[in-house]
């Protein structure tokens, strides 16, 4: 494994000064000095999806010495290491082989001397049958009713994932309603509670360590009113299910053995809905569409593996993302899908992204000297043009997005595909090129009728230009796509961890948020002023709450 400093390698140096260079040149400048731009910077991916790099503030030297300082820091060997199952999460001592799940027993991969994909198939397999049963309405609830809704409870990687394929799929839909119960704050349960039948209801608890505090009081919850509504203790047997690496802790919570959806620790909690913790995907889109789903993620880990770093995707993205991050010191990145399904794509790829590379320490233990994972932020167009994109044309701060577009060729109302696709390309264009400055300076220079108002009001209406962005265009939004597009995302932040030097598959910064909330409860409970050893203000904050809790 490699564990040198990026800004210690040559690329890095060459890069500074290339930097120097390239920031004095507008974006339009590069297309008017190549016509064939486009052809250059843009790359397809199984003729289905097509990544245009071409409006960035880069020449093919910039990527060439992007590739030079991956390779420098040793991206090869990683890619490897990850793929044959070695332990690259270091800190916790595991593989990384969620790329095993999508792998679907086209190759053995070995783990502490067992080829974990035999394991892989059998889970999946216990999915298929599960999920035609209750899909055909073959399960049946307590009071022998068909199943009709479908509750996760978990939160992080074991909810994100899931709820954003099952929004992003809606068009695969059956009849199945699937509800999502994360947050500890009991609205998010009563509002769940108040659109389901118990008699009809199966709950998935779905958490990796089975451990999670939000999961299991949210489970527990549930558990104790469903209890006290049925009344027969067998009835958590039809209704009751558990997706995690920890069987024993599930079966003390009272889960049958045969309702454990078992998953391993060499799944990272943010990369695991290609797991069992995807059960509530394959029972929302049925389970042909969540192989495809897995068929297009393992497509794209093939062409991340082999595909040479000039043409691979993920490795192009990932570089670019650098190139503003640590040169143009941006700090964040927005992601722009316009799809109206893919609402929670964004804070799905928020955990993915910052969860994974929102790190300051060095894989020596040294605090970093150079940004590591930008801020990753966004929302769906056109909305988001009518609410933040003011700021990324016209503001301060230089913001490279990602917009992302399906082709909607089966819509009923072309007339809005239209509109949706001529925004998306609008908008990467008034980005990159500005408000065409031939029309401006005839306006400002030369147009000898305009009143000094007249000429005033111009510079508001100016645009800059010169902002970067990546078209990802699908030609449709399909499970294979959507499993492709993740699974881009995925290494795309895989191949930014190794360059950064850190490690992407941990993340203690929200196990100690944790733990202080545990301590922080029990000094609620205690309601003793006195005994509160916490700094001042949230000793404080603390008093005042318990003042209102207990004066309810
Ligand atoms: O938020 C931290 C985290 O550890 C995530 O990585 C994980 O996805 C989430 O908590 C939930 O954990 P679990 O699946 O173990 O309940």
């Amino acid at each position: 494994m490699n564990t040198i400093n990026p800004n210690e390698t040559n690329s890095w140096k060459e890069l500074s000064n290339h930097f120097k260079f390239i920031s004095k040149i507008h974006i339009k400048d590069f297309f008017l000095k190549d016509f064939s731009r486009f052809k250059k910077f843009s790359l397809i991916f199984k003729n289905k999806i097509l990544v245009d790099f071409s409006k960035n503030n880069i020449t093919k030297n910039t990527i060439q010495l992007l590739i030079q300082l991956a390779k420098e820091m040793g991206l090869e060997t990683a890619i490897k290491d990850m793929f044959s199952g070695k332990k690259i999460n270091y800190t916790e001592n595991q593989p990384v082989l969620h790329i095993a799940l999508r792998n679907m027993g086209h190759d053995p991969i070995v783990v502490d001397g067992r080829n974990v994909m035999i394991d892989v198939k059998n889970s999946l397999e216990q999915m298929k049958v599960f999920s035609n049963l209750i899909i055909q309405g073959k399960w049946t609830g307590y009071t022998n009713k068909k199943i009709t809704d479908v509750v996760n409870i978990g939160i992080g990687g074991s909810h994100l994932g899931p709820n954003m394929v099952i929004e992003s799929l809606k068009q695969y839909r059956n009849h199945l309603n699937v509800h999502f119960i994360s947050n500890i704050d009991s609205y998010n349960i009563l509002s769940i509670l108040k659109k389901i039948n118990f008699e009809t209801t199966i709950f998935l608890i779905s958490s990796k360590t089975f451990t999670t505090k939000e999961t299991m009081t949210n489970a527990t919850t549930i558990k104790n009113i469903f209890l006290k509504k049925t009344k027969i203790k067998k009835s958590l047997e039809k209704h009751f299910f558990a997706l995690t690496t920890n069987v024993q802790y599930a079966q003390n919570f009272g889960i049958s053995k045969n309702n454990i959806f078992r998953f391993w620790n060499w799944v990272g909690g943010r990369y695991s809905l290609w797991s069992s913790i995807g059960l509530s995907i394959s029972l929302a889109v049925g389970y042909k569409n969540f192989i495809s789903l897995l068929q297009g993620a393992y497509d794209m880990d093939v062409h991340f593996s082999k595909k040479k770093l000039e043409e691979n995707i993920p490795v192009i993205l990932a570089l670019i993302g650098i190139w503003y991050n640590n040169f143009f010191n941006t700090e964040t990145e927005a992601v722009l899908p316009y799809n109206y399904h893919m609402h929670k794509f964004v804070e799905y790829l928020q955990q993915t992204n910052m969860e994974s590379n929102g790190k300051n320490i060095n894989k020596q233990g040294k605090k970093v000297s150079w940004q590591t994972g930008p801020i990753v932020w966004g929302g769906v167009g056109t909305n988001s043009q009518h609410a933040f994109y003011q700021l990324l044309h016209q503001g301060t701060k230089l913001i490279p997005c990602d917009f992302i577009i399906p082709i909607n060729k089966t819509n009923k109302f072309k007339k809005h595909s239209v509109q949706l696709l001529a925004n998306f390309l609008a908008q990467t264009k008034a980005l990159a090129f500005g408000k065409n400055s031939n029309d401006f300076e005839e306006n400002i220079n030369f147009n000898v009728n305009l009143t000094n108002n007249e000429k005033l009001f111009s510079t508001f209406k100016s645009f800059d230009g010169n902002k970067p962005s990546n078209s990802i265009i699908l030609d449709i939004l399909d499970p294979y796509n959507l499993g492709s597009l993740i699974a881009l995302y995925e290494h795309k932040t895989f191949v930014q961890g190794v360059i950064f030097n850190i490690y992407s598959f941990d993340q203690w910064g929200v196990e100690l948020g944790k733990k202080m909330a545990n301590d922080i409860e029990n000094s609620i409970y205690s309601t003793n002023e006195s005994n509160l050893s916490f700094d001042s203000s949230t000793n404080g904050l603390i008093n005042f709450c318990s003042k209102v809790l207990s004066n309810r």
